[in-house]
């Protein structure tokens, strides 16, 4: 039998459930998320383990993300909005207060499979499911406004998704967050420069490419009114967790005399520009 691979967007949720339950096994696990194999499955799993490079990548974004979260919620945050959540189980696995609202937004057949198989699990705080496709702004803009009508103080959550987006596309779900006025805070993945043009020359998953490549991630989005709290690096966090990247020994001595891919990507905390 030939090995499953990505087929399209939607399966890096699958593949990504499954590097989230790849790390929950280890006994140096970094967190357990013990929905993930369930929701990864056995097609899922075959995908993850045939690309560990990407299991190291959850590895150091999952707990950071949850450190961005609980400083947020610790603050008086009281919605997540997660677009592109996929098969994301945080709802179920993070000590998280009752009175939380959390918001999911992908695509309805990732949604529908997610809700299907969560069925029987209990969240820890409220979970609403929207399946619609975040490059239609029509479609995300009445979640949003729900949101603006009922809720207090809210932080968007991109984990993973911007970089299957058009500039055009990252440019409106930008603007549309700002306009959001309840919407203080996003946590997104960000890319160096140098990354994004590699991503160019060579996409790692053909059937699911990175799109995303503005010319300066940084001054792109303090353009649509987001600016740079803080950003922590997937390179540091490996480093300080001796927890080194699966890269080919010939990179590997290239990086012994340079710290910039160090900083190549992570994940930034974005506070809205009034
Ligand atoms: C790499 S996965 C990350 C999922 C989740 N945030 C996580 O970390 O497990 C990317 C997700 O973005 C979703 N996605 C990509 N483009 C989308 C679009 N145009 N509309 C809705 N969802 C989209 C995919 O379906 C997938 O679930």
């Amino acid at each position: 039998m030939s090995a499953e691979q990505i087929r399209n967007v939607s399966d890096t949720a699958l593949a990504t459930a499954g590097w989230r339950a790849m790390e929950s096994e280890r006994p140096d696990a970094l967190f357990h998320d013990p929905l993930a194999v369930t929701l990864a499955g056995a097609r899922g799993l075959q995908i993850a383990r045939s690309r560990p490079d990407g299991a190291w990548v959850v590895a150091m974004r999952t707990p950071l993300i949850d450190d961005f979260l609980r400083e947020a919620v610790s603050t008086g945050i009281d919605t997540i909005l997660d677009l592109g959540a996929g098969l994301d189980a945080r709802p179920y696995r993070m000590d998280l207060p009752s009175s939380l609202r959390w918001i999911e937004i992908d695509d309805p057949s990732v949604i529908a499979a997610k809700t299907e198989l969560l069925r029987g699990e209990a969240p820890v705080c409220s979970v609403e499911r929207f399946g619609l496709d975040l490059t239609d702004p029509d479609a995300y803009r009445e979640v949003f406004d729900v949101i603006s009508r009922s809720s207090g103080r809210s932080m968007a959550l991109t984990e993973g998704l911007i970089g299957y987006l058009s500039e055009d596309e990252v440019a409106t779900l930008a603007n549309e967050l700002h306009a959001l006025s309840s919407c203080e805070l996003w946590v997104t993945e960000y890319f160096s420069t140098r990354l994004l043009r590699a991503y160019q020359k060579h996409q790692p998953l053909p059937e699911a490419p990175v799109r995303f490549n503005p010319n300066d991630w940084t001054d792109f989005f303090a353009e649509h009114g987001w600016v740079v709290a803080e950003i922590s690096y997937l390179g540091e966090r490996s480093q300080q967790l001796h927890r080194p990247a699966p890269i080919p020994l010939r990179d590997r001595v290239v990086r012994m005399f340079t710290s910039r891919p160090l900083r190549d990507t992570g994940y930034a905390l974005l506070e809205r520009r009034p």
